[in-house]
């Protein structure tokens, strides 16, 4: 089956019990703050992968003109009814047609780790290029080599995961023209026995 399908399928399954386990306490939320200082005001931020919206794009709604993306349409629902501020598209964050320098920042929470691997480095050249100049980028990958893994009882569904290791993501950002502030690795709330890779990236313009 393809792999856009079975998450699509799986998260349109999971419906709002994702949402339910997401809360602000999370360690994730920590990084938001340091993330936001870098957006102006009214900035516009695109939120890839956003899931039911609870509670980063919620967060960042309240500060941001948000635009959040998800390829499942029962997670789309979810997040226009939990956060009625922001805009939302049922979309593949793969096939992104925003114009150029469009958006303040990109966050990508836990979504790209779904979306197959070789679609990863195109990825970060469209974030690069619809990003204005001095745009941040704050994203969680995977921190293992991956090509791909199928689970079949995440919340009772079957799901898709693809990366590769933190060395291989920081050469591809550095290649997509990224700055790396930082980069470290944090254990996944949801499995101790994993570590992603959290990363905040910028698009810094020389003269
Ligand atoms: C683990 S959830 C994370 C949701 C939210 N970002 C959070 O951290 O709470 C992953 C989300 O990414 C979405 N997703 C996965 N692949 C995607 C793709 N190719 N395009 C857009 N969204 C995708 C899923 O539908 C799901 O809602």
């Amino acid at each position: 089956m393809d792999p856009k399908e079975i998450v699509k399928a799986g998260y349109n399954a999971v419906g709002g019990i994702y949402s339910s386990i997401r809360h602000e306490t999370l360690p994730e939320m920590s990084f938001l703050p340091e993330f936001c200082r870098y957006i102006p005001q009214n900035g516009k931020v695109l939120d890839l992968g956003c899931g039911g919206g609870i509670p980063f794009t919620k967060y960042l709604s309240e500060k941001f003109e948000v635009v959040g993306i998800d390829i499942s349409p029962k997670q789309i629902q979810l997040a226009k009814k939990n956060v009625p501020k922001a805009v939302f598209m049922c979309k593949d964050m793969a096939k992104l047609d925003f114009p150029d320098e469009f958006f303040d920042a990109v966050l990508a929470y836990y979504s790209i780790i779904h979306v197959p691997r070789e679609e990863h480095f195109p990825l970060f050249t469209t974030m690069f290029r619809i990003l204005k100049p001095n745009g941040i980028t704050l994203m969680s990958l995977h921190s293992e080599d991956d090509p791909q893994s199928i689970f079949t009882d995440y919340f009772g569904t079957t799901m898709y995961w693809s990366g590769f290791d933190g060395d291989t993501y920081i050469s591809l950002l550095k290649k997509a023209n990224f700055t790396i502030i930082w980069s470290k690795l944090v254990r996944d709330s949801l499995d101790e026995n994993s570590k992603h890779l959290f990363v905040l990236v910028q698009k810094q313009v020389h003269d």
